[in-house]
């Protein structure tokens, strides 16, 4: 089944796009068939996947009414996508609850500032709200990006994200050039920001999170 991943944080540069690409190239690369909507009138993310480094499809949506039909449309591509990944603008949107209703899996980066911090708490109560309108369950994350885990600021954000009880992720995106490098390489990180978006896919790996790694479409060989 085609499994619906949103990327959201009402916090703008958080590290929503960056989490995506690196995510997404690195399914991409273990074999997965993945889709990915940019929502943002930005277009970072379709700047990245027009390079056309990584095998995937991509499209703009623009209007948030037609992203659910759209999300619909490419559930029903044969053959079918293992995953559709959708980024969002980095603030409270309409789009950005479409976003919500239509996935499965909810990430919300941040980086190690109260800023940060605080918008990933009011985004994981967004997604809670939208979920209990909606009776419908949605795990949703926080993804800790850009992230020096030897400082004390990011220990102290940690722990208050922990206190206020929102999940996060153990593994964290490290601060790394590879991340940024992949703007304009349109590739997947490379070097120590490949180990460490590696080390993020195998957190929610081992959290039976991402379909494509349970259904047994995975690995490819097999
Ligand atoms: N792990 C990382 N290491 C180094 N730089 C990072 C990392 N994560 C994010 N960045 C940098 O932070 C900046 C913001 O990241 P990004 O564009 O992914 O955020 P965003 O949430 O998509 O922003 P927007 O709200 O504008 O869409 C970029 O310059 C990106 O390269
Ligand atoms: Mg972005």
């Amino acid at each position: 089944m085609t499994q619906v991943i949103s990327v959201v944080q009402e916090k703008g540069g958080a590290g929503k796009t960056t989490l995506l690409t690196a995510i997404a190239s690195l399914m991409v690369q273990d074999g997965a068939r993945i889709a990915v909507i940019d929502t943002d009138p930005q277009r970072h993310l379709e700047a990245w996947a027009k390079k056309e480094q990584t095998d995937l499809d991509w499209l703009y949506e623009e209007d948030d009414e037609k992203l659910i039909p759209t999300v619909k449309a490419l559930k029903k591509a044969d053959p079918a996508y293992d995953a559709i990944f959708v980024d969002t603008a980095g603030f409270k949107s309409a789009m950005a609850m479409h976003a919500i209703a239509a996935a499965n899996l909810i990430l919300i980066p941040s980086k190690a500032n109260e800023a940060d911090a605080k918008g990933a708490k009011r985004t994981f109560s967004h997604v809670q709200s939208v979920a209990e309108t909606m009776e419908k369950e949605i795990p949703a994350l926080v993804v800790m990006m850009d992230v020096d885990t030897q400082t004390n600021i990011t220990q102290a954000i940690v722990d208050a994200l922990d206190a206020q009880n929102v999940p996060r992720l153990n593994a964290m995106c490290a601060h790394r050039t590879g991340f940024k490098e992949m703007t304009s390489t349109g590739q997947a990180p490379q070097g120590s920001a490949r180990r460490s978006a590696q080390s993020v896919l195998a957190d929610l790996q081992g959290r039976g999170l991402l379909g494509f790694y349970r259904s047994g479409s995975w690995p490819k060989s097999a």
